[in-house]
């Protein structure tokens, strides 16, 4: 049966005959303390990957947006520092990539799919499903700041297709070097990342709620095959966005890693073709 964790987000099994969104109090069978739960099963295991990989992102964003150095070699350009901006500094004395990277980053954040991660591994509220967060406070939900924020949702996810149209961009430069056509490892990478990071976008649930989850009747509105057809389609993709999630995560850090290396010097780029 499905239900709520306290904090309104999706959780699969351990409710109650009745099910539907419910107090924390009855879903953690009546433990009120931190952790306390009628749960038998190693749920906190759950919470290691979340900090492992948000941690581990996190760290290496920050530290290559603020390096400033090694995000292009040849036809390639790391996504974070993509599209560049002043790169020779004439009016913004930092890094390029501090300019743009509140854009995908709000986007992540905001992400329902995150959201659920970081709430539970890194604020332990609630934990998991099932297991009580402790304290009297009152709950607001997303409704005063800062959370409320968490509504910018759909604003990021607008600009985020602006930054595909540029990250397709550099993919498609990515084939060209010194003006003749090839084909780098770079190139596989770049193309890969964007293919991913589409994905990822196309499954948002806020894209699959604008073009046709919020109607109640799909034969009343103008369009209504094409709707029909595109919701059941990003419905599809829906179904897996954490997965999509966690692999454009990584795939995006690795590119920009790749990247990197070859700007540096530590690996060289292999021209298959
Ligand atoms: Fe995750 Fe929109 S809900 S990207």
């Amino acid at each position: 049966m499905d239900i709520f964790d306290s904090k309104g987000y999706f959780c699969v099994l351990y409710a109650p005959l009745g099910g539907g969104p419910m107090s924390a109090g009855s879903t953690t069978g009546g433990q009120r303390h931190l952790g306390g739960t009628m749960r038998r099963d190693a749920w906190w295991l759950e919470l290691l990957p979340v900090v492992i990989l948000l941690g581990a992102f996190g760290t290496y964003a920050t530290l290559r947006a603020f390096e400033g150095t090694y995000y292009e070699w040849g036809p390639y350009l790391s996504p974070f520092y993509s599209p560049l901006i002043d790169p020779h500094h004439r009016w913004w004395p930092f890094s390029p990539a501090l300019l743009i990277l509140i854009w995908p980053l709000g986007f992540r954040v905001t992400c329902y799919y995150y959201r659920k991660a970081y709430y539970r591994a890194f604020f332990l509220d609630p934990p998991a499903c099932a297991v009580s967060e402790g304290g009297k406070r009152r709950y607001r939900g997303e409704t005063a700041f800062p959370f409320i924020l968490q509504n910018l949702h759909r604003y990021f996810l607008y600009v985020g297709f602006i930054f595909l149209i540029f990250l397709w961009r550099d993919a498609f430069h990515a084939f060209f070097f010194d003006g003749r056509i090839g084909v780098g490892v770079g190139t596989l990478v770049l193309l890969f990342n964007v293919s991913l990071l589409t994905v990822y976008a196309l499954s948002c649930h806020s894209l699959r709620h604008l073009l046709g989850g919020k109607l109640d009747c799909f034969s009343c509105v103008a369009f209504a095959g094409p709707r029909h057809t595109t919701w059941r389609w990003l419905s599809t993709l829906n179904e897996r966005h954490m997965l999509y999630a966690w692999i454009s995560l990584i795939t995006v850090g690795l590119t920009d890693l790749y990247v990197r290396l070859v700007a540096s010097g530590a690996v060289r780029d292999l021209r298959l073709l």
